[in-house]
């Protein structure tokens, strides 16, 4: 994958095109608190301050043109919000931030003052990679399907970026770019295959990409066809995929970077390359984010990558059901039953409910392999952003352990999760009448809560596992956070997967 942008830690240049120093927000003065900057920097941002111009909150810029400091032409001056609160979110705002100032300046080079942006940081290293990781973030852009005048497109530069120290790069620096390049690249994977349309991300695609991105890593992948789906009993994904011409796949992926450990770990994403709600039909107003309905999928497939691409000492499988959900004339009708790959048979009165379907399969299956530890994720209902938005993600598991597990590696991630009740109540709720479960619930409350209850049908006795809801954080989250696309897809939780995978 290319980035326009080429970023580089190394001892500081003594001249060049724009200096980028930071500044956070000293909240008493209301103004910039400054360090580790030049006494004539110091002087520039100070002035600023003053004239209020400058306070260094969040997402501010400011661009000095000309003015000949530290050997640089230009300086440009960027926020880093409340001092002593300087986290890996603030860090990627910061560098999304500074990116759309040199890119409005038109700079080609800039060199990121290495001291001013990590001044206080305790985790040197961790900081680093989190502002890389933004600017890698920030300059994603998904426009594989606009025409372009074919000649410009060659004399595009990409803006050099060198992060300067006093000192040549150490081994702990050099780790956080590469660290913060993979990363990045396998979440603008997952960001990629979301942004694809429908029809050109048919379920058998989405298999071909896993199978790309696996490619020069350890990972195995292995993708059943429709009848080996059949064969296995998963009665949820073959019912699901009935109404559609496109045939439906089950994609595999293992890595055993532990191979001494019989252990391992199990990622499960919802891969619904269309959902148009089947014979229950949505309402065509937004139908065409329903492409989206493979975030989950391509989570699983990106946070897989990024894990054998970081030579992670851990063994772990994912596992994608792929589909689309459509009204052809074979399509599964409201009221018909199926029986699931575990035997238990589930009566469909809402064929929209389909993301709890395809996974019930997959979700046995994993279990049959018994993994130490499962993760799912879907964008399974409205309900969650009705909930909780486009920041936060729901997770759904009863194990608290694991769940002060999740946060933490959430928090290292940098992404929001936020734990949602699961109870015996929401399985109540999602008992048959005809059959031993309904894909919907009796009532209209707690929608996300029923849908996890659904799936915890199908979790193996003894697993820990934890169902993460991102149908509300997968794409189109908004301008809270200038490192993801205002539109288009976010590549959440592929980051929280990784840092999950490190904790087993
Ligand atoms: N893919 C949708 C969930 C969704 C809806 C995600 C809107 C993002 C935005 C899912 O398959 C679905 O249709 N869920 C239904 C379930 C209902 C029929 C019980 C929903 O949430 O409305
Ligand atoms: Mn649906
Ligand atoms: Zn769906």
């Amino acid at each position: 994958m290319s980035h326009n942008i080429d970023v580089s830690v190394s001892k500081r240049p003594s001249q060049g095109d724009t200096l980028v120093v930071f500044a956070a927000h000293d909240g008493k003065k209301d103004g910039p608190s400054l360090s580790k900057l030049s006494k004539e920097v110091t002087a520039l941002v100070t002035n600023a301050g003053k004239k209020e111009l400058f306070s260094g909150k969040k997402k501010e810029t400011l661009f000095f043109r000309g003015v000949e400091k530290d050997g640089f032409k230009n300086v440009l001056l960027v926020g880093l919000g409340s001092a002593g609160n300087v986290d890996g979110d603030a860090l990627k705002v910061a560098a999304a931030s500074a990116l759309a100032k040199l890119k409005a300046e038109k700079a080609e080079e800039a060199c990121v003052l290495g001291a001013s942006l990590l001044s206080g940081q305790k985790d040197a290293a961790g900081a680093l990679q989190a502002f890389i990781e933004g600017l890698y973030l920030s300059v994603y852009e998904y426009d594989a399907l606009k025409s372009k005048p074919k000649e410009k497109s060659k004399e595009k530069k990409s803006l050099q970026v060198v992060i300067g120290f006093d000192q040549a790069p150490n081994a702990a620096q050099k780790k956080a770019l590469e660290t913060a390049s993979i990363l990045s690249e396998c979440q603008n994977l997952a960001r990629r295959l979301g942004d694809t349309p429908g029809n050109y991300m048919t379920p058998t695609m989405l298999a071909e990409e896993a199978v790309k991105a696996a490619k020069g890593t350890k990972l195995k992948v292995t993708v059943w066809d429709k009848a080996r789906i059949k064969k296995e009993g998963f009665g949820g994904l073959t019912s699901v995929s009935l109404g559609s011409a496109q045939d439906p796949r089950f994609i595999i992926m293992e890595y055993k970077g532990n191979p001494k450990s019989k252990e391992h770990i199990a990622f499960v994403g919802k891969g619904l390359t269309f959902d148009a709600g089947g014979i229950s039909i949505k309402p065509a107003a937004g139908m065409e984010e329903m492409k989206y309905d493979m975030c989950g999928g391509a989570a699983v497939i990106a946070a897989m990558t990024a894990i054998a691409k970081l030579d992670l000492k851990v063994n772990a499988t994912g596992y994608v059901p792929s589909t689309e959900n459509l009204c052809g004339a074979a399509a599964m009708k409201p009221g018909d039953v199926f029986t699931a790959r575990n035997g238990k048979t589930v009566e469909v009165f809402n064929t929209d409910a389909e993301g709890r379907l395809i996974l019930s399969d997959a979700l046995s299956y994993a279990s049959e392999k018994k993994p130490k530890a499962m993760f799912d994720t879907a964008t399974l209902t409205g309900a969650i952003m009705i909930a909780l938005g486009n920041q936060y993600t729901g997770v759904f598991t009863r194990d608290k352990k694991l769940m002060a597990t999740i946060q933490s590696a959430a928090d290292q991630a940098g992404e929001r999760v936020w734990s949602m009740p699961l109870d015996d109540f929401h399985v109540e709720d999602m008992k048959g009448t005809h059959a031993d479960l309904c894909n919907i619930s009796g009532n209209r409350l707690a929608g996300s809560s029923t849908a996890a209850a659904f799936l915890e049908q199908f979790v193996g006795e003894g697993i820990s596992w934890a169902h993460f809801d991102i149908a509300g954080t997968a794409w189109n989250v908004n301008n809270r956070f200038n490192y993801h696309p205002r539109k288009g897809a976010s590549g959440i939780i592929v980051r929280t997967f990784v840092e999950l995978a490190k904790k087993f």
